[in-house]
């Protein structure tokens, strides 16, 4: 079929294999540009299809020569209606490590179910043994929890007071205010259920009681704390409660994985246009800004850029730095002072008048059309092409 762009809401409903594809490609093609990373060999990643996760399983493969398993949560292809790209995104990458002689393997299913755990922990004892690292990079608005089957839907909420700022449609270009009204105390409970580090602790309980970890394992979650202005709906609102939980995890894991001399941390990453971070009012309009900030000052990183930094600088050197939190950090650049001070007098600017000039509007635009495999070049958007694409190592 002919597959282009369409979008409701903040959303892209189509998604395009060869784009999907060529996105995977430039990733690979970065890793191998830089030296390889001496670190781990299995790994497994939990929300590997796109964004940080896909950026980590392709950095572990070409970087490290690692096989990896991948768990995401995707739609599969139908005659006539297109896979979400994640699908598309994990069938290029299986279709490359595999040429490159590299064991990948894919468990489409929901990581918060009992089901996918035990599916997850068979298949590395039947294939890998033991397994030196687990990347945990999931985003997800809702958890059914697996005790209680519960379903638990996360918000975007600040906390005591309604938050009034300004936002973009990036679709349309429009600056306007928004105002989002103060969370309740469920609120909190529940986005605390969905994205916070419960989920992170019961996959590596899982694995250990398993016997799957190897000495010296290692396991990453991804969180973020950004600048003063999004504070109210971010780092301080319903989500921000959310990765103080998953933080605080990352030392009762470290605890519980003493004998093996296991550790686990949570790394800082940078803003960065994802499929997540678009559904984020206020996020778009700093993002935008951002980008142009560290676009002219020659310091931009995208998912792939960072997590390399973030292997090859952070977690395989013999000591692991730390904030005093005892966070890594890969948003060093992000929350350079030059550059939150640029940011903070743009956003004073910003109109929708002035957000073409003073903003990267455009490359938001171009890299959120990229997440679903649209706007790049070399490839012809008006030609059939096969929507049916398998992932050739899902289980
Ligand atoms: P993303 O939407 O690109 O990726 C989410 C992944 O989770 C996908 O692979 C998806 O398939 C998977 N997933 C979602 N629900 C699932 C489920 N129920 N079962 C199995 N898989 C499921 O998101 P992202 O932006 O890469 O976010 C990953 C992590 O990085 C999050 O913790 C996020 O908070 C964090 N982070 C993001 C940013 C940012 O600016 N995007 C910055 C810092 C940290
Ligand atoms: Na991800």
């Amino acid at each position: 079929m002919i597959i282009q762009p369409k979008t409701r809401g903040f959303i892209c409903i189509t998604s395009h294999p060869e784009g999907c594809a060529k996105n995977v490609q430039n990733q690979i093609d970065y890793i191998k540009s830089k030296s390889p990373i001496d670190g781990a060999k299995n790994v497994l990643v939990i929300g590997a299809s796109t964004g940080f996760g896909l950026a980590s399983r392709i950095t572990s493969a070409f970087g490290e020569n690692a096989s990896t398993i991948g768990v995401f949560f995707e739609k599969p292809p139908a005659e006539g209606r297109t896979a979400s790209s994640g699908w598309y995104n994990t069938a290029a990458f299986e279709e490359q490590a595999h040429k490159a002689g590299l064991y990948a393997k894919s468990i489409n299913g929901d990581a918060f179910s009992n089901e996918i755990k035990e599916q997850t922990a068979q298949l590395i004892k039947k294939d890998l043994g033991k397994i030196d690292l687990v990347i945990y990079s999931l985003a997800s608005p809702v958890r059914t929890h697996p005790e209680t089957g519960v379903r638990y839907k996360s918000t975007l909420k600040p906390i005591g007071n309604t938050y009034t700022n300004k936002t973009v449609d990036f679709h349309t270009g429009e600056v306007k205010e928004i105002s989002i009204e103060a969370c309740t105390e469920e609120d909190i409970v529940n986005t605390v259920t969905v994205m916070g580090g419960e989920d992170w602790q019961m996959w590596i309980d899982k694995l250990k009681k398993e016997g799957l970890l190897a000495d010296n394992f290692k396991t990453v979650a991804y969180s973020y704390i950004g600048p003063k202005l999004t504070e109210p709906v971010y780092r301080k609102g319903t989500i921000g409660k959310a990765k103080d939980h998953l933080e605080a995890t990352a030392f009762t894991i470290t605890d519980a994985l003493k004998d093996i001399k296991g550790k686990a941390f949570v790394s800082v990453n940078k803003a960065l246009v994802t499929q997540s971070s678009s559904a984020i009012p206020v996020i778009p309009l700093y993002i935008s800004l951002l980008y142009k900030v560290m676009k002219e000052k020659n310091l931009q990183e995208g998912c792939i850029e960072q997590i390399y930094r973030l292997f090859k600088e952070r977690l395989y050197l013999g000591e692991i730095p730390v904030d005093s939190e005892g966070r890594i950090r890969i948003d060093d650049l992000e929350m350079r002072d030059d550059i939150q001070e640029k940011v903070a007098q743009l956003w004073e600017e910003a109109t929708t008048e002035s957000l073409p000039e003073i903003g990267d509007l455009e490359g938001y635009k171009d890299e959120f059309f990229n997440l679903f495999g649209f706007n790049f070049d070399g490839i012809d958007y008006e030609k059939d092409t096969n929507e049916m694409v398998s992932i050739p190592g899902l289980q």
